[in-house]
């Protein structure tokens, strides 16, 4: 018989929504496990996510930089400058295992109950934890946790593309991807949403020739459409290649190439292309294999979503459920905050997270960042709207740094001037968003920002500028 073991709230999953959920839970006064099941804490992000992809984005960009741009900056380079692909996974590597073994002391810092293995349901507050093969570490031996709240938090996997088999060799995943051994001559990329052209930036700098093969008139995803077309461009500049409104037949390993038959889905032309290497990157979907959540009668949508209210209750409302598993964005900060919220609606009933204020980043350089409402939104709901722009070729900072590319883009309330979005495209636009972020949160109006005294020379004046443009004019444009 497996031995039982009480808590008061169990946690599936150890990745951004899950062990931020437990950590919160355990600081809250409860008695918290945590069951994950890959051996390692960090989920999809710290694993084989965010992670390890923007540690090979920010070394690849150091290496770019330095082939290309060093001269210009009275940086004589003597000898060539090689990419030493062992150590440049290595490095990512390292600092994987370090950011996931930091969650290990976490946990033991807040008195959260760490089980290595697979958890499923057996019953309503009753969660089977087993061993997984192969996995280090794994528990031993099965055990039962009767639980009196269970929060799920199981994430998501790769969307399989029809027909394509992944060998995570040449045609591979975004995890493949973080890991090739060699430096691929030609990359092939269906999709171009985030991992995509996060993924095309790195190996396009270290040397592939990049084809993003997208079946949409833009890529991006769900980037604002103005932003997605300055996006495409510099993209291009930087050497990928892009086939919009273009539908992948099939895909198919020849030995050591891929053969991609792909058809223009605007006038039906047909080609094949040739690649080393085919990424396949057309989104992720919830997972909950091994969950057992049928036992319980768990709802599931048309995506595979596991259905919950506004306060993450499924159909059982001790059962709550949260981050990639559930409805909206998959981002690891939209999981957290909904770890957190969930954690204290356990404890004191209520708990909230903002939806219209979950910032987006895209790791390429410059990165493009976003909050709040897109232009095409604001069209569609007839919401009246001014738009503020700053260029960073008219900032500073920028211009010291010989890294000018990019906007900033607010658009404001045509009534109140509230910021609605801010939309960016710059260097170190992903830390530039937060002040966006903060403005909405608290209902600043451009005014409001533009204000606030900005420290000089900083990048974070574009921000200021645009707010000013917004409703008035720049000084320096
Ligand atoms: P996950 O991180 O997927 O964690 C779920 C965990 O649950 C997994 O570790 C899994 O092993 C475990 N599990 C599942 N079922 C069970 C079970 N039955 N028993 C025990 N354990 C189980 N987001 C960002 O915000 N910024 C980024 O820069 C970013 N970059 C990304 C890059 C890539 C290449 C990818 C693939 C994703 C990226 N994401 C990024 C998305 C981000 O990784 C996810 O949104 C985030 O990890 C979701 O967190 P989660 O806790 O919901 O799920
Ligand atoms: P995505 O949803 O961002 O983009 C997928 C793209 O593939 C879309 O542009 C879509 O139109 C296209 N597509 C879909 N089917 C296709 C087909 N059959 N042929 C050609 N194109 C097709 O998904 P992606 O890039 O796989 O990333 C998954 C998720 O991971 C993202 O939604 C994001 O939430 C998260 N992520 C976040 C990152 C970040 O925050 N920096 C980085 C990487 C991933």
């Amino acid at each position: 018989l497996a031995a039982k073991k009480q808590h008061d709230v169990v946690v599936i999953g150890g990745g951004p929504g899950g062990y931020v959920a437990a950590i919160k839970a355990a600081q809250l006064g409860f008695d918290t496990a945590c069951v994950e099941k890959r051996g390692r804490l960090g989920g999809t992000c710290l694993n084989v996510g965010c992670i390890p992809s923007k540690a090979l984005l920010n070394n690849s960009h150091l290496y770019h930089q330095m082939k290309s741009d060093a001269k210009n900056r009275g940086i004589d380079v003597k000898g060539s400058v090689e990419i030493n692909v062992e150590q440049f996974q290595k490095a990512k590597d390292t600092v994987v295992k370090q950011l996931t073994g930091g969650i290990e002391m976490l946990f033991k810092k807040n008195g959260v109950t760490y089980y290595n293995g697979n958890g499923s349901f057996e019953g309503e507050h009753s969660i089977k934890v087993t061993p997984v093969e192969g996995v280090e570490g794994t528990v031993k031996e099965e055990s039962i946790l009767e639980a009196k709240n269970i929060i799920v938090a199981t994430g998501s996997e790769v969307t399989p593309f029809p027909g394509v088999t992944i060998d995570e060799e040449r045609i591979v995943s975004s995890t493949g991807a973080l890991s090739l051994k060699e430096i691929p001559k030609r990359l092939a990329i269906i999709g171009g949403g985030i991992i995509g052209l996060e993924m095309g930036s790195v190996y396009s700098r270290i040397g592939s020739k990049v084809t993003v093969v997208e079946f949409l008139p833009k890529i991006g995803a769900s980037m604002d459409g103005e932003v997605a077309t300055s996006t495409q461009k510099f993209l291009k500049k930087q050497g990928l290649d892009f086939k919009l409104n273009t539908k992948v037949i099939s895909a198919e390993r020849k030995g050591e190439v891929v053969q991609i038959a792909v058809e223009n889905a605007k006038n039906g032309k047909q080609e094949t292309i040739e690649a080393d290497v085919l990424l396949v990157a057309i989104g992720r979907r919830p997972y909950v294999q091994g969950l057992n959540a049928e036992k319980i009668g768990l709802e599931v949508d048309k995506k595979g979503r596991l259905v919950i209210d506004e306060n993450f209750s499924s159909k059982h409302s001790h059962i709550k459920v949260i981050g990639d598993v559930t409805f909206g964005p998959m981002l690891a900060h939209k999981a957290e905050e909904e770890g957190i919220a969930a954690a204290e609606i356990l404890k004191t009933g209520h708990g909230h997270v903002n939806y219209n204020n979950i910032p987006s980043v895209m790791y390429s350089h410059p990165e493009v960042a976003w909050v709040g409402k897109t232009e095409e939104q604001l069209k569609e709901a007839g919401i009246k709207y001014k738009v503020g722009k700053f260029p960073f070729i008219a900032n500073s900072r920028a211009k010291t740094n010989l890294d000018t590319e990019g906007f900033v883009k607010i658009i404001i309330d045509a009534e109140t001037e509230r910021l609605l979005g801010a939309h960016i495209i710059g260097p170190n636009a992903g830390e530039m968003i937060a002040e966006a972020g903060l403005a909405l949160e608290y209902g600043a109006s451009a005014e409001d920002v533009s204000r606030t005294c900005h420290a000089h020379p900083t990048l974070s004046e574009a921000f200021k500028e645009a707010c000013l443009a917004a409703f008035d004019k720049p000084i320096n444009f």
